[in-house]
């Protein structure tokens, strides 16, 4: 069967991008239909093929579709099935002879938007149309409207309207005027990098050179050399008289990434560049005045080092006198959406892909994550699904199979029954004790609990689980 696109009579501009398809076996009745819709003032598509229909559907050509219940290929409830799950947006009006209260109510349950007897009720048919035009034009408008939203709370880039990323943004603007060294601390991904861009951009020094260093990524004398430069025959391999990154950036910002990885060797070069702005490229005599700033960025616990014996005390302190924490995701969830938008415009760029957005089953996912791997993490789950993504939402089948999981298992426990409330506290408090590394007064504080009321929970909860480890022990 041909497909037409019919073609509009008395309003020349398509009202919206709805571009209905009509899916019906009669060719007669197609016309029929076609003719009334484009007076109506709606493009649409028409086709007997199913499997057309689908298509369109897929590559979110057709965000509606008249179908009639009886086919010869497929029963108008399979294609609604299959519709969806190609599209959960996508609205599909069942259309049928043999209409009754019972069918209409069956095609309703199924996830059809409307049901309609034949033959159509121009009237009825129009309204069902235009409903459905002003939700598609209302989306739109959300769209925009959060797309400018998402403009006025970008910070250079970096995107967050928690307190905790509020707060982020305004102590760097007020530490970027007057620093000279600042430390960022915070879990792998969770935007160090970007923020260091941000500071030295703000800082008087933001139309300088901003030189970035991943001291976890070369040996100790690779490192010196790339940071203090050298001269001409001062290891095999140097042919050259070559200036480092110090000097490179004189007059800007050095970002030292990845600090906590350095050695102890290393640490007391840096120490000596901090305390007095002074380097000695390898091989070289000559000591040399540099005036840089610098921002040194750590995934690690650098006091935790310091104890350990892995990282100067005196550094330490020099580095940390300005410290910027940023918070891990799981602590600013309702970043998420926002930062799912973000990364979905970019991707969709990127791409060259329209989805609109994420279904509500896989939204919820994503905010029940943990998010080892913080913003990164959900980045890249963002990119990946846009690429799987068929229809015009991302839905719980483009998220990784881990996510997935979790979603499916999220109201069972061990012993695969719902969780009892008692149950969900436990195991949330654990959790949130995890992402807080074991800091208690921060977990009480995520929690919204007082620290007493915690330790009385985990009292509690520590005494269930000796009780069983004891009565394990006597059963062995
Ligand atoms: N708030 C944010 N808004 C937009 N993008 C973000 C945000 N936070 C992080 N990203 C993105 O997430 C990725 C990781 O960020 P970044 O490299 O700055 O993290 P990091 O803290 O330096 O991580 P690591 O400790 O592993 O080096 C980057 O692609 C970055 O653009
Ligand atoms: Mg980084």
């Amino acid at each position: 069967m041909s497909h037409a696109t019919a073609k509009t009579l008395e309003i020349a501009a398509p009202r919206t991008s709805l571009t209905p398809c009509i899916l019906d076996g009669d060719a007669a009745q197609l016309q029929l239909l076609s003719a009334v819709i484009a007076e109506m003032g709606y493009e649409s598509v028409a086709t007997g093929d199913p499997e057309e229909a689908l298509d369109l559907v897929k590559r979110g050509r057709c965000r509606m579709v008249l179908v009639d219940v009886h086919m010869p290929q497929m029963t108008g409830y399979e294609f609604l099935e299959q519709a969806k799950q190609l599209d959960p947006g996508v609205h599909v009006v069942l259309m049928t002879r043999d209409y009754t209260l019972e069918s209409a109510q069956e095609g309703i349950r199924r996830g059809a938007s409307d049901f309609l007897p034949t033959p159509i009720d121009r009237k009825r048919l129009k309204r069902t149309l235009d409903d459905a035009a002003e939700l598609y034009d209302q989306r739109r408008r959300v769209r925009a409207l959060e797309e400018q939203l998402l403009k006025d709370l970008e910070f250079y880039g970096i995107v967050g309207k928690s307190p905790a990323m509020l707060e982020v943004f305004d102590f760097a603007r007020k530490v970027a005027r007057h620093y000279t060294n600042v430390l960022l601390v915070g879990p792998t991904g969770t935007g160090k990098e970007l923020v260091a861009r941000a500071i030295h951009q703000i800082s008087p020094v933001g139309q300088q050179e901003l030189a970035i260093c991943n001291c976890s990524a070369m040996v100790d004398t690779l490192l010196e050399s790339q940071l203090f430069g050298h001269v001409r025959g001062a290891f095999t391999g140097a042919t050259d008289t070559r200036p480092g990154l110090f000097e490179f950036a004189n007059g800007g910002t050095v970002f030292l990434d990845e600090v906590g990885e350095t050695s102890l060797a290393m640490q007391a070069k840096l120490l000596r560049v901090i305390q007095n702005r002074e380097i000695q490229r390898v091989g070289s005599p000559e000591v040399r005045q540099i005036n840089v700033r610098l921002i040194a960025a750590t995934n690690r616990d650098l006091r935790a080092g310091v104890l350990a014996g892995h990282f100067r005390e005196d550094l330490f302190y020099r580095l940390s006198s300005i410290q910027i924490r940023i918070p891990s995701l799981a602590e600013r969830l309702e970043d998420i959406p926002l930062l799912t938008q973000f990364f979905l415009k970019k991707y969709n760029d990127a791409y060259g892909k329209t989805i609109s957005g994420l279904t509500r089953r896989a939204q919820t996912v994503l905010l029940q994550h943990l998010w080892p791997g913080n913003v990164r993490e959900l980045e890249n789950t963002v990119s990946t699904a846009c690429i799987t993504a068929t229809g015009d939402f991302i839905d719980l089948a483009d998220l990784p199979e881990h996510l997935q999981r979790r979603s499916a298992h999220s109201v069972l426990g061990e012993q695969g029954n719902p969780m009892s409330l008692n149950e969900v506290r436990k195991l949330h408090i654990r959790r949130v004790l995890d992402m807080c590394q074991g800091n208690r007064l921060r977990a009480a504080q995520i929690l919204g609990i007082g620290r007493t009321s915690l330790y009385r929970y985990l009292k509690r909860d520590g005494a269930e689980i000796k009780g069983k480890e004891k009565s394990g022990g006597a059963a062995a």
